[in-house]
């Protein structure tokens, strides 16, 4: 995994925003999967910004969000289908047939799910896939226990789930409980991975899903496993990691053995 560590909330918004369009200037048509939530909002506004600016193309990326609250449908204000058009879509050139999220109000999850699997694999599966990390370690809906194997599905939410995202909604009682979400297995196949964290309530979970052991109670922990990870964080959410000093260092001197090895 590659540690970024930025001063603050703009600046890692902006250096994850900076890693996206990258991607997408090497590979016009990518395949990019999508998180919602605090998280993401700030390089979301910024990928809009250089889209408007400086002409950043999605015409022909597909998008893929991760989860949706399970019984509410589309249009609904606390959707994640409705946060990502008032987020993203509106503001860039993305067209309604490229962009993928679950369908929270689907007669059959099951059959559902399998449909979005396909959807994922006939697009030659997630290049970039963008996440967020809950308190309890998740990524996606998958919370503590899901199995690493898992592919999209409907879970239970926890809750501490429950509670943190109470703040969108009218009251607590109205966060739906369940929801369709991308597996901890559909996440690890994305060829590159960004998770993007803020904030000292994050603080003790990135300790513990980079430098703890990996573990299905910390779901994030499962990126250790994988070979490309990029991980944006700021200050706050950095000030418990142990070996801080070291990413900075090899963020600092990596470019002598890229260099040397002619990348
Ligand atoms: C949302 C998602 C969740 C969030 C996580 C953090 O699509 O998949 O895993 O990324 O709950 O949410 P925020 O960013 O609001 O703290």
């Amino acid at each position: 995994m590659e540690i970024i560590i930025t001063p603050d909330y703009e600046s890692m918004s902006r250096t994850s925003a900076a890693i996206i369009a990258g991607e997408i200037k090497r590979k016009h048509d990518l395949a990019l999967g999508l998180a919602t939530g605090d998280s993401p909002i700030g390089t979301y506004r910024e990928l809009a910004r250089l889209h408007k600016e400086e002409g950043l193309d999605f015409s022909k990326v597909t998008t893929f969000n991760l989860d949706e609250y399970l019984g509410l449908p589309p249009l609904h204000k606390n959707s994640y289908n409705y946060f990502m058009w008032e987020n993203l879509f509106r503001h860039i050139n993305a067209s309604a047939h490229q962009v993928f999220v679950p369908q929270g109000n689907t007669d059959d999850p099951e059959e559902f799910s399998e449909w979005y699997e396909q959807q994922i694999k006939a697009a030659g599966g997630i290049d970039l896939q963008i996440l967020g990390i809950g308190r309890d370690g998740h990524i996606g809906f998958n919370e503590p226990g899901s199995s690493f194997a898992s592919r999209t599905r409907v879970k239970g939410l926890y809750e501490q789930t429950i509670k943190d995202n109470a703040r969108f909604f009218d009251k607590e009682e109205d966060v739906p409980r369940f929801a369709i979400t991308m597996g901890v297995g559909t996440i690890m196949e994305a060829k590159k991975i960004l998770l993007i964290a803020s904030g000292e309530g994050k603080a003790e979970v990135c300790q513990q899903f980079i430098e703890g052991p990996v573990t299905s109670q910390i779901t994030a922990s499962a990126l250790q496993l994988h070979s490309y990870v990029i991980v944006v964080l700021d200050e706050e959410a950095a000030s418990k990691l142990k070996r801080r000093e070291y990413y900075n260092w090899i963020r600092n001197n990596k470019h002598i053995v890229q260099k040397r090895i002619g990348r």
